[in-house]
């Protein structure tokens, strides 16, 4: 398959069943998605329009559309996209969410007479990308100045990660994501990740769009591969969530949790 983005939602399409048990329903994915939640609610109001990019199973895009935004949500895998439309034909025929199967590498695709009023990706859906500059080079035709993307982002450096593995002997996976791309197995599908650091995201998105905010997510919360710790340890996981709104806003922290969240704008160029 040559279509990277295309490659990349046939092996999500084999996590899709399982995705809201694993990853979206789990105390670690619910803390760290309320976390980037706070910061959607900042950024984006209603009545706005806003493109997301791997969706998966529309677990944000619900969110958006419950403060009465406007959501045009795509994913590269076709399972995801089915299970979010699943969900939606449950909901009001109301809710303003419109769920489309097209990778994030054919965004050009789009009409340009559409606009939007801000873009959202969230969980390393554009870690699935090697280059970032056509990304940018067709979002800056998608919105206006002034508007803003927010991005979720794996980090290069996860300090709870390297801890982890290292304490089990584990070198290989500690510093897995250190060199900046990894080739993950999932179920028997090798999928490329890609580790920017944010230096390489500022100058990929450079000179549309200019990095206004950083935010850790997952700085005390461990990685999601630690839930059967987490829920052994209720009372330690809780005073995690509460140290996580200090520490995901200081220098250094703040770029070594799981993920990064960061805002840029849209400038004129
Ligand atoms: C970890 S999941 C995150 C899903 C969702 N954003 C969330 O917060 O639960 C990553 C998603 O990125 C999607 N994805 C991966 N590569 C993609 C690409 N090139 N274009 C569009 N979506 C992609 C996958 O299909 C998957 O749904």
């Amino acid at each position: 398959m040559s279509d990277p983005g295309i490659a990349a939602g046939a092996v999500f399409d084999q996590m899709a069943a399982s995705y809201d048990r694993d990853f979206t329903g789990s105390l670690i994915g619910r803390a760290q998605r309320n976390a980037v939640w706070n910061v959607l609610l900042k950024t984006f109001r209603a009545k706005d329009n806003i493109l997301e990019l791997n969706c998966g199973t529309g677990e944000d895009a619900f969110f958006l559309a419950s403060q009465g935004i406007s959501v045009f949500a795509c994913d590269a895998s076709q399972q995801m996209i089915a299970r979010a439309e699943q969900r939606l034909a449950l909901t009001s025929p109301s809710t303003p969410v419109v769920f489309c199967h097209l990778p994030t590498e054919r965004m050009g695709e789009l009409s340009l007479s559409r606009r939007f009023d801000g873009v959202f990706s969230n969980f390393s859906g554009l870690n699935c990308i090697e280059d970032l500059n056509p990304v940018a080079a067709t979002l800056a035709k998608l919105v206006k100045p002034g508007d803003r993307l927010l991005f979720c982002f794996s980090t290069r450096i996860c300090l709870a990660e390297i801890s982890y593995y290292l304490l089990r002997g584990q070198p290989t996976k500690a510093f897995r994501r250190c060199k900046g791309h990894t080739e993950a197995h999932l179920n028997g599908s090798a999928l490329p990740i890609f580790y920017p650091t944010v230096r390489a995201i500022r100058r990929s998105f450079a000179p549309h769009f200019q990095l206004r905010s950083r935010m850790g997510v997952g700085v005390a919360i461990p990685p999601s591969y630690l839930e059967p710790w987490a829920n052994r340890h209720p009372q330690i996981f809780r005073a995690l969530c509460r140290l996580e709104d200090v520490l995901a806003h200081l220098p250094l922290f703040r770029t070594t949790g799981d993920h990064i969240l960061l805002c840029l704008e849209r400038v004129d160029a």
